[in-house]
């Protein structure tokens, strides 16, 4: 797939520059890449803020959700690979930034993880004509206890941005290519908390693996299990988030609480 990259010193957010551009009728092409140095409102999921300072990796990618929506007769993303979005993203970014999987993991289902701490987000706004997928990764040290960055956990790299972000791309076009298997095996390869007990919305249960569809497997301590399809696991071992109240894992269930991808309903709320 093709991309196109344009790179801006600042912005409030790379998401709302997209979402702009989609909600004046401008019509951005599939695969159009937002990459900025920082960011004056970064927003991550749940609408928590997301710092952005000079020193991390910040951009959007814009991909229609159908061909109706898109400015060219065959660009859209396959509807297979639209559920594992946040998934296919956080797996070509692990691949691309650590490709012996030494260091760097994925907390399912937006996380990208390493020493028990976030190392970056992946936040998929969608609606029914396209899907903004924003990613954020810390370079350098951020001052947040929960946070970790590139250069703690590979001392003496330099990491360009540019580099990075097409590293990320390519690994992306790889799994579009191969599809959902492809996406799913990569992330139980890197999956953060295999084995390790999880609290996921007061439930409690030992991650298992990621399913074909994208839901995680947790398994109770009786060796019942709950497939997760959304919402945001805290592994026992996690530092970077609050555990919240918790129970046992139940009879196999689908807890439907939130999607991984986020819906948009307001448009074009903010004008630069
Ligand atoms: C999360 O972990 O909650 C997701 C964080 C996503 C942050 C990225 S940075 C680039 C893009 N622009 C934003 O405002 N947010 C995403």
């Amino acid at each position: 797939m093709k991309y196109w990259i344009r790179h801006l010193r600042a912005v409030d957010s790379t998401q709302n520059h997209l979402r702009r551009l989609l909600d004046r009728g401008a019509t951005p092409p599939h695969g159009m890449v937002i990459l900025t140095d920082k960011q004056t409102r970064g927003r991550g999921r749940h609408n928590r803020r997301w710092l952005s300072p000079p020193g991390g990796l910040y951009f959007s990618l814009l991909l229609y959700a159908n061909r109706a929506g898109a400015p060219g007769p065959s660009e859209a993303l396959s509807p297979e690979i639209l559920p594992l979005l946040p998934l296919a993203i956080g797996a070509a970014a692990a691949e691309a930034l650590d490709p012996r999987g030494e260091s760097i993991l994925i907390k399912w289902p937006n996380d990208l993880a390493a020493r028990n701490r976030k190392l970056g987000g992946i936040l998929v706004e969608s609606d029914t004509r396209a899907a903004i997928a924003g990613v954020g990764i810390n370079i350098e040290p951020v001052p947040l206890s929960s946070a970790i960055s590139l250069a703690e956990l590979f001392p003496g790299r330099t990491f360009e941005k540019r580099i990075l972000l097409s590293k990320i791309l390519d690994r992306f076009s790889h799994f579009l290519e191969e599809g959902p298997g492809a996406v799913t095996q990569s992330v139980n390869k890197r999956l953060y908390g295999r084995g390790v007990e999880a609290v996921h919305e007061g439930k409690t249960g030992f991650v298992r693996e990621v399913l074909p569809n994208g839901a995680l497997r947790l398994e109770g301590k009786n060796g019942d299990s709950c497939d997760i399809i959304s919402g945001e696991i805290f592994p026992r071992d996690w530092k970077g988030g609050n555990l919240p109240e918790e129970a046992e894992c139940g009879p196999r269930e689908a807890l439907d609480v939130e999607r991984s991808i986020e819906t948009v309903e307001e448009k074009g709320a903010e004008r630069r």
